[in-house]
């Protein structure tokens, strides 16, 4: 029987909601289709932090390479760490150290989930650079609080990291519907974005079967709320990519519903599977949070690791539960419930 081996974050508050309702619903999948799933968990959040003093112990990246996977619940807690230091000491790091350069964020309605929208028929993926662009981490601060202070924040663009995320978008587009949208910014940012869009045009006529549009981001929000049923692979910059998968959440129902997983590609380190939503200290612990989004994104982790079958199965048995009216709106019922329902449609 095959094992994967997990290493399991589950981070700060309803991150560790979720992650247990997760890994309840992948020890179904594993025990229905045969492969074992042996984890260890590991307790680094912003309370591992208050204690120690960093987010993860030293050679905390090279204890995470030895595992198949990772899947990651939240990471942040405000009120005691600062966002910029938590995320800088945990999440971002892994992203990076693991060359984990696809984020891939699927936004489609589930059964029975009634989006804001009055478009129902959208199957939007989005791909989402998730190594450098405005993520870079080059910059500073000069004269700190004086009035002469500076900022100084610096977008990294290469053009192995551009062409990488691209490809990988084009390749996305042409297993799906054959249509690729570039998001930029290149009207307004002439280096950057110009460059982007150049190896667009270039890659693309590698892929004569996927056709090409380009769009701007400010446009592209209007998009995504008009007519997100004319999308079908989305592929945009760290920061973009951030923004717009936000939206992409609200237009499938709310950030309970939206997965996300950073996949390293070449498979030269483990990649990490999280839901695009935080913490959300107001909620955690409460039994309340939506852990569809968490389960989801299990699937993708299951898919990454050959178990296509199995992702199959989750994805939908989440949907059979959602069309029976589980988990469609906040405080419908509890995590555990949803949790529940998913199982035993899984196991029906
Ligand atoms: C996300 C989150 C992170 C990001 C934050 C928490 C740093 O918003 O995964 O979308 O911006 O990448
Ligand atoms: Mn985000």
């Amino acid at each position: 029987m095959t094992t994967y081996k997990l290493a399991l974050i589950p981070g700060d508050g309803i991150g560790v909601d979720v992650t247990d309702a997760a890994m309840k619903v992948m020890a179904a999948a594993a025990s229905r289709f045969g492969f074992a799933l042996e984890s260890e968990s590991f307790p680094w959040s912003c309370a591992y932090y208050l204690e120690h003093g960093t987010m993860m112990p030293e050679g905390g990246i090279e204890t995470l390479r030895g595992f198949d996977a990772i899947y990651l619940g939240a990471v942040g807690w405000p009120a005691t760490v600062p966002d910029s230091v938590s995320l800088h000491g945990l999440l971002l790091p892994i992203r990076k150290a693991f060359n984990q350069y696809a984020n891939i964020r699927p936004h489609r309605l589930l059964p029975g989930v009634e989006g804001p929208l009055k478009a129902e028929g959208f199957d939007i993926l989005c791909i989402r650079e998730n190594t450098e662009g405005e993520y870079s981490g080059a910059g500073g601060r000069l004269h700190e609080g004086k009035d002469n202070e500076v900022a100084v924040e610096t977008s990294v663009f290469t053009r192995a990291g551009v062409e990488r995320i691209l490809r990988f978008g084009f390749e996305q587009a042409r297993a799906r519907r054959g249509h690729l949208t570039s998001v930029t910014k290149s009207n307004a940012q002439k280096y950057s974005m110009v460059f982007w869009d150049e190896v667009t045009r270039e890659l693309a006529a590698e892929y004569p079967d996927v056709t090409v549009s380009h769009m701007h981001i400010d446009a592209m929000a209007a998009k995504m709320v008009m007519a997100p049923q004319d999308l079908d692979v989305v592929v945009a910059s760290n920061l973009f990519g951030d923004i717009l998968t936000d939206l992409g959440a609200a237009i499938q129902g709310g950030l309970g519903f939206a997965a996300s997983a950073n996949i390293n590609p070449d498979r030269s380190a483990p990649s990490m599977f999280e839901p695009v939503h935080g913490s959300a200290p107001d909620i955690a612990g409460q039994n309340i949070a939506n852990p569809i989004a968490a389960i989801w994104s299990g699937a993708q982790m299951l898919e990454h690791l050959g178990e296509a079958e199995a992702s199959t199965a989750v994805l939908a048995a989440i949907e059979a539960a959602t069309a029976k009216g589980i988990g469609i709106r906040p405080g419908l019922n509890t995590t555990q419930e949803i949790t529940a329902a998913v199982i035993a449609a899984l196991e029906a």
